[in-house]
């Protein structure tokens, strides 16, 4: 297919290159920066624009791959005619598009995605939804061409997909970047955490999570717990997460 990229950032980067790869043609990248719109355009191989304008090519699917406040915008800003156009959103409905364009859908890859790191596509699941049966089918092969798990998904299913993917994925990595810090700051090194990370996460994928759960908290152990919340005296936000995350495992194992 002929593809326009509207953005180039994180997303847009990794599932233009997907795209690529897989035999498709991306004709033209569209950015807000020069800087970021000539970055991917070199990466694909193609011309760019800043101007959105100027996205005036014969593509077959127009893909939006901006921050999510932005993406009606430039739904509102640009007459895309008859042509399919969608969103990469989890957690944007698909009426973002009503009323301003005839043919569209959402393609929400379940990944996280960075600017510098190559991720393949071939399984990760990818949540379509159109306004049409027609449509859906366009992007049931569009991308069946990038991954093996494909999905059709509606609006409210796919919010709350995403909203599990915060937990999951942003929230942990947060807890990483916390564990990080605490024995940095005591002049150890984060590698000494990477196989607990790893074993942890894959059990989690192996089991049922709740079954798996290890740890003071779903011990009940009050003694390391307290001597825990206060080595993090100083540190209000943590303590306050140690104590509310400590008190959801005890009563998710309790049934509580
Ligand atoms: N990253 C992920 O892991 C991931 C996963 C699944 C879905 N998504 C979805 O993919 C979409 C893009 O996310 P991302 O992570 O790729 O975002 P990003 O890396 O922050 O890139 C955002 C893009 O939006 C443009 N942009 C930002 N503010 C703008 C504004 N005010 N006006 C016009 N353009 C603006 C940026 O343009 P410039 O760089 O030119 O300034 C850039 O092209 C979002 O809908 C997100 O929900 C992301």
């Amino acid at each position: 297919m002929n593809i326009v990229m509207i953005g180039a950032g994180n997303l847009a980067t990794g599932m233009g290159i997907a795209l690529i790869e897989n035999g498709h043609k991306i004709v033209l990248v569209y950015s807000r920066s020069e800087e970021s719109a000539s970055l991917l355009a070199s990466k694909l191989n193609c011309p760019f624009t800043i101007d959105l304008s100027k996205i005036k090519i014969d593509a077959d699917i127009y893909i939006i791959a901006v921050k999510d406040n932005v993406i009606s915008d430039i739904v509102m800003s640009y007459n895309f005619g008859d042509k399919l156009v969608v969103h990469t959103a989890g957690s944007v409905p698909i009426d973002v598009f009503s009323g301003y364009c005839k043919n569209f859908g959402v393609l929400y890859p379940l990944q996280t995605f960075s600017k510098n790191r190559i991720v393949g596509f071939g399984n990760i699941p990818i949540c379509i939804e159109a306004n049409s049966n027609e449509n859906l089918e366009i992007l049931r092969r569009l991308a069946t061409s990038l991954s093996s798990d494909v999905r059709p998904v509606s609006s409210m299913e796919r919010q709350q997909i995403h909203l599990a993917a915060v937990f999951v994925c942003n929230f942990v990595n947060h807890f990483y970047t916390i564990g990080e810090i605490l024995v940095v700051e005591k002049g150890m090194d984060f590698g000494i955490l990477k196989p607990l990370i790893l074993e942890t996460a894959m059990k989690a994928i192996e089991s049922s999570p709740a079954t798996v759960q290890t740890g003071p908290a779903v011990r009940n152990n009050k003694q390391i717990i307290d001597k825990h919340l206060q080595m993090l005296e100083k540190q209000h936000e943590w303590k306050e997460f140690y104590q509310l995350i400590s008190n959801d495992i005890y009563k998710i194992q309790n049934n509580q």
